[in-house]
């Protein structure tokens, strides 16, 4: 089974973010173990202690030390991804990188009506850093714009084009994953 990390980019008690992402977690179950690891309690990444990180960043890291891909679910903050999603993966760009090479998909969701696309042009560039080093499913961007309209009461995710989109972009997800791993196992 495919052991696959999670990072939400939003905080609050009831992220739309948030709830994707357990949408996600929960109807691709059977493809795919997605764990999502918090950011919330990281420190506020600094050079001067990243050899001795503090137990926050330890712990952090440690639970990504052997997944095989990255999930990144983020809103749109000014444009950008939010402060906080960007101070954990600079932490992820240090040491043993836990990004680098791994097969990451993304996803957003926003009230407004373009669905994080500004954001997740941002965050595809920062993954593309050398630091950072993950291999992004290219294209097939899962933006949820209007995300108030497409829940239910209970803020399940309801839009059938939505959710008929996200499993399009899972099942390409799952053979970008076996194609990685074919190269690697080439070279
Ligand atoms: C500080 C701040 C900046 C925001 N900037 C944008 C933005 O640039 N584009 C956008 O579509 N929505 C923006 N929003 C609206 C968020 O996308 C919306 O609040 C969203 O629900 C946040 O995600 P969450 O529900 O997972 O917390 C902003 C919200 C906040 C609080």
């Amino acid at each position: 089974m495919l052991k696959v990390a999670a990072l939400v980019g939003s905080i609050r008690k009831d992220s739309y973010n948030m709830k994707l992402t357990k949408f996600i977690r929960d109807r691709y179950k059977d493809h795919m173990d997605i764990k999502i690891v918090p950011i919330r309690e990281l420190a506020h990444y600094d050079q001067d202690i990243e050899n001795e990180a503090p137990a926050s960043v330890q712990n952090f890291k440690a639970q990504l030390s052997d997944v095989d891909a990255f999930l990144i679910v983020t809103p749109e903050f000014n444009h950008s991804i939010p402060g906080v999603l960007k101070n954990a993966l600079d932490w992820l760009s240090r040491g043993n990188k836990e990004m680098s090479g791994k097969p990451t998909f993304i996803a957003g969701a926003t009230m407004g009506v373009l669905g994080t696309v500004r954001a997740q042009m941002h965050l595809r560039q920062i993954l593309n850093a050398p630091g950072m080093g993950a291999s992004v499913l290219p294209g097939n961007e899962i933006l949820v714009g209007q995300v108030q309209h497409k829940v239910d009461e209970s803020g399940q995710l309801v839009d059938e084009s939505t959710i008929k989109f996200i499993d399009d972009v899972v099942d390409e997800f799952i053979r970008f994953v076996a194609s990685n791993r074919e190269k690697t196992s080439v070279s």
